[in-house]
């Protein structure tokens, strides 16, 4: 592999990336209330192995340790998420102080060390009361959303200055409400579809009360633009491929940057919806500037129309159409569903993802295209893979390394090419509590005993920290020359 000659600018932020529920645990404790992923992980059947964020990695109780860890490994900025039923239990009504000290603290913590704090205001924890008055395919829940994010804003806006209103609102929209692998865990396509259009609408009505309580603040929502290829060059392929950047890509950049959903998805779901849960002044609140565009990628899709073979695909829960145990579950795709996903090229990690950095250039240069004027921030990036400690103790993962560098090396090389991008955030901080998955994916550049809950920085939190030092790429270690890590 040939080195990346030239550095990342000073000034690139450097950073690991969490979500609450997936590392707190306490889930009943400060007076939080159930979310959707509580009442999920309770459901026989959804979460592999009856795993729970109930304990999680303990961060509620371990956070001062873990801003440690973030120091020891000289980390410029830290994305975590709040916790909605931690700070508004049940959705509604006041705030509850023990939550919102949580996060002060936290955040104190941060700042005492010089590391940025990047704030998520909704990682996919709905609190469950809000679920029960219809969540997120109801337009009310949007309001409800608005008025946590002042709470947040009001508590933390005069130390936290990086705010993403939503993570991933794909996911919340397809797999909570379309395949229903994911919380609320519900399958029905008319109520993926609203849900989207209520997560854009909680975004938009979010980032004005961002913009008008804390007017330095810079607004930011992540997104999981999905890379796709057709996998041949025919117009059914290509057809194929339109449908689904409709559905995963388009459907939240519409609005966002053009104000408007495409008519190619609203002719593609005619015969499930009207769209006429679409209110007059709903665009124009979607539409609102953005300071930065987060963008999550992992791996590529490669789609075609319906073919006489099943195809093969990975155990991928988003985007083709199996739960965490790889059981098919309902299609995330409303209009689309005959679409197939097919496995694409390349290396697997052990989420079954292909490994695959060209995905990352194309989006961000996509994006830079699209999005004239927005700089960009890569919010998630990195791999799992099945780490084990060694006889030595040490927990060499050479292959999330080579996952880092070919990925940040990409990163580069759309720099070069034009995009703006002004950070790296790595998936994970540590390992952690991995959605449908459970505890059995490993995506941390930490390693966590789930037992004792000691953690153990990897080869690659060496390898990063050298890289956010230095800001170039040391070489990864060679697998075929035997070599270990770091
Ligand atoms: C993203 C999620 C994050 C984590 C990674 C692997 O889609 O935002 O919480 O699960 O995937």
């Amino acid at each position: 592999m040939s080195s990346v000659p030239d550095r990342f600018p000073p000034g690139f932020l450097w950073g690991a990336a969490t979500s609450a529920y997936q590392i707190e645990g306490a889930v009943a404790e400060g007076g939080r209330t159930p979310s959707i992923w509580d009442t999920f992980c309770r459901t026989p059947g959804k979460v592999s192995g009856g795993d729970s964020g109930d304990v999680a990695v303990d961060h509620y109780h371990r956070w001062r340790d873990d801003v440690r860890l973030m120091a020891d490994l000289g980390l410029g900025a830290y994305r975590f998420s709040v916790s909605w039923p931690r700070v508004q239990p049940t959705g509604r009504g006041p705030a509850v102080q023990r939550g919102l000290d949580f996060y002060r603290a936290l955040v104190d913590g941060l700042l005492e060390q010089g590391i940025q704090p990047s704030l998520t205001l909704y990682h996919w924890d709905l609190p469950q009361e809000l679920e029960a008055a219809g969540g997120w395919p109801e337009r009310e829940t949007a309001y409800r959303f608005a008025d946590y994010a002042r709470i947040v804003a009001d508590a933390l806006g005069d130390r936290v200055d990086m705010w993403t209103t939503l993570n991933e609102p794909w996911c919340s929209a397809f797999l909570g409400y379309g395949s229903g692998v994911h919380a609320p865990g519900r399958t029905d396509p008319v109520a993926a579809l609203r849900a989207a259009h209520h997560l854009n609408l909680g975004h938009g009505l979010a980032a004005q009360v961002l913009r008008s309580t804390l007017p330095g603040a810079k607004v930011a929502i992540s997104l999981n633009p999905s890379a796709i290829r057709a996998r041949s060059q025919s117009p059914a392929d290509l057809d194929a491929r339109r449908r689904i950047d409709a559905l995963a890509n388009r459907v939240f950049t519409g609005p966002m940057f053009r104000g408007a959903y495409d008519a190619d998805l609203l002719r593609d779901t005619a015969q499930l919806t009207d769209w006429s849960f679409v209110r007059d002044r709903d665009l124009s609140v979607i539409k609102h500037p953005l300071d930065l565009l987060g963008i999550n990628y992992y791996t590529p899709s490669v789609v075609s129309a319906p073919t006489d073979n099943a195809p093969e695909t990975g155990p991928d829960q988003r985007g083709s159409r199996l739960d965490g145990h790889g059981r098919s579950a309902e299609s995330p795709w409303p209009g689309a569903d005959s679409v197939e996903f097919h496995r694409p090229p390349g290396e697997l990690t052990t989420m079954g993802w292909a490994i695959d950095p060209t995905g990352l250039y194309d989006l961000l240069m996509r994006y830079t295209r699209e999005a004239p004027g927005v700089p960009l921030m890569i919010t998630e990036n990195g791999a799992a893979y099945d780490d084990k400690p060694g006889p030595d103790g040490a927990v060499h993962d050479p292959d999330r390394i080579r996952y880092l560098h070919g990925h940040l090396s990409a990163v580069r090389r759309a720099m070069r090419d034009g995009a703006d991008v002004r950070g790296y955030f790595l998936w994970s901080l540590l390992d952690n509590f991995e959605w449908a998955y459970g505890y059995s994916k490993r995506f941390g550049a930490v390693y966590v005993d789930y037992e004792t809950q000691a953690r153990t920085p990897k080869s690659s939190a060496r390898w990063y920290a050298e890289v956010a030092r230095t800001g170039a790429l040391p070489e990864p270690p060679d697998l075929e020359a035997g070599e270990n890590a770091t």
